[in-house]
């Protein structure tokens, strides 16, 4: 994936040292983050390879490129739409995000009514150069699909052209607006979609800290604000002292969708991982995911008969139903292999994940202790408060488990912020050992 905000800076060295019969140019471009300029303009200037001449400049070269690509239109189309360039490019945002091979544009582009316009078939030959300029077969806007007017192959319609009912209930916040998406959401392909439906959607890939995740974006979302809690999961102290341990370590991801978490926590050398997911598109991304990074997942779907028992070979055993079955899943899978003791439970369900914090005290291993990592929207002065509430409840689900361990928390991670005053917490609660003869 790349990101490109507005305001990327230009730094332009000079005086490479030139080897013989080597032609350089008289400059470089070096495109930084904005946030990087003031290091990289400091140690270019300490090594004199600042051209100051040319010196620093915005880098906006997308937004070059959509005016181009206006600029080929046909005068009469944009006038018979009264539209014009200039009112097309005055809000225009040169950020953008390549999920390869989609480019998804940021909603505030265009107006509702611009969208559905700009998705109409007459507009196809400009994505399409716009799709080839910046190496991508794919184009959506990061905004509800229009509810009138939208007439392009790509966004979902109805037999009589307009968008169809299922299209309007579509999960997904993106509007398809060049290439094929794959089969409109609908009931059918919500639910229970086939194979071929699975292979006629558009797959797009993101890769973070060296870990592949795909997903299908008209079935499911992507939050790449999430990177902060997956870097972490990966450098955890305590997930590399659990994985270090005679015994090893399981960790489970009650809410896995495609595997933020769950792969951060195989890639930190967790040897099983075990997953509940209940969106059959969030588990054939989880599935798909494993393979591109090396690893063996298997699918464990109650509703096909004869379903198959957990399997040793796995890295990833996906639990394709509610985690409300969880413990019943946990105890099949114990007895149908020497699993390693569960010592990380992942809750990751927003605004709150307290719904499986009972199933998860149940699930951490009673003789070693563990942790749950419980997600929560929190209001950015209540953090301390919630804190407490948080303890409190998962210590009753420890007494009432039979457990006698101490229950604290060892750490409050700020993921991102949620909404204006709201803010992804993420509390890591340790559950230590404890002396019970109930625990197992
Ligand atoms: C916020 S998303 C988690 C994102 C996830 N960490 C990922 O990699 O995509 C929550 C996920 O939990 C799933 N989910 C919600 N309720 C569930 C339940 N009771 N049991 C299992 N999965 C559930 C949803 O389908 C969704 O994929």
């Amino acid at each position: 994936m790349q990101t490109h905000m507005d305001k990327s800076i230009r730094l332009v060295p000079m005086d490479h040292t030139v080897e013989e019969k080597e032609t350089w140019p008289e400059y470089v471009e070096l495109i930084v983050p904005q946030r990087h300029v003031k290091r990289v303009k400091t140690a270019l200037e300490e090594h004199k390879l600042l051209n100051r001449k040319k010196g620093i400049g915005r880098s906006r070269p997308f937004v070059k490129i959509v005016k181009e690509s206006f600029n080929t239109l046909p005068p009469d189309l944009l006038d018979s739409l009264d539209l014009s360039v200039r009112a097309l490019i005055e809000h225009f945002s040169s950020s953008y995000t390549i999920y390869q091979p989609m480019l998804l544009l940021p909603r505030n582009n265009f107006t509702p009514c611009q969208t559905s316009t700009l998705s109409s078939p007459g507009f196809q030959p400009f994505w399409a150069r716009i799709a080839a300029r910046m190496g991508v077969t794919h184009i959506a806007i990061n905004a509800p699909i229009p509810l009138q007017g939208a007439t392009s192959d790509a966004v979902p319609t109805g037999v009589d052209g307009t968008p169809s009912e299922n299209t309007l209930r579509s999960p997904i916040n993106l509007t398809p607006i060049y290439g094929f998406f794959g089969p409109p959401p609908s009931p059918q392909t919500l639910e229970s979609p086939t194979a071929a439906d699975f292979d006629a959607a558009l797959w797009v890939t993101h890769t973070q800290n060296g870990i592949h995740q795909t997903w299908a974006p008209l079935y499911t979302m992507f939050s790449r604000g999430n990177i902060r809690e997956k870097t972490r999961v990966l450098r955890l102290p305590s997930v590399i002292a659990s994985v270090a341990e005679p015994a090893g370590c399981t960790s489970v991801d009650l809410y896995a969708g495609i595997g933020y978490f769950v792969f951060p926590y195989r890639k930190a050398g967790v040897s099983k991982v075990l997953c509940w997911e209940m969106n059959p598109w969030s588990i054939r991304g989880l599935q798909k995911g494993a393979k591109m990074n090396g690893w063996r997942s298997q699918v464990i779907d109650r509703g096909q008969a004869p379903s198959e028992a957990p399997s040793e070979s796995a890295d990833l055993i996906v639990f394709a139903r509610s985690n409300e079955f969880a413990l019943e899943d946990l105890a099949e899978t114990k007895r149908a292999m020497d699993l390693p003791p569960v010592r990380h439970v992942n809750c990751g369900f927003l605004p709150s994940s307290n719904l499986s914090w009972k199933t998860a005290v149940y699930m951490i291993d009673g003789q070693l202790g563990g942790w749950i990592h419980a997600h929560e929207n929190v209001g950015v002065s209540d953090i301390e408060e919630r804190k407490v509430q948080v303890v409190t409840e998962i210590t009753g689900h420890v007494k009432a488990r039979g457990l006698r361990g101490e229950v604290r928390c060892e750490h409050v991670e700020k993921v991102k912020t949620y909404a204006p005053g709201v803010i992804h917490v993420v509390f890591d609660i340790w559950i230590s050992a404890t002396s019970s003869l109930a625990a197992s």
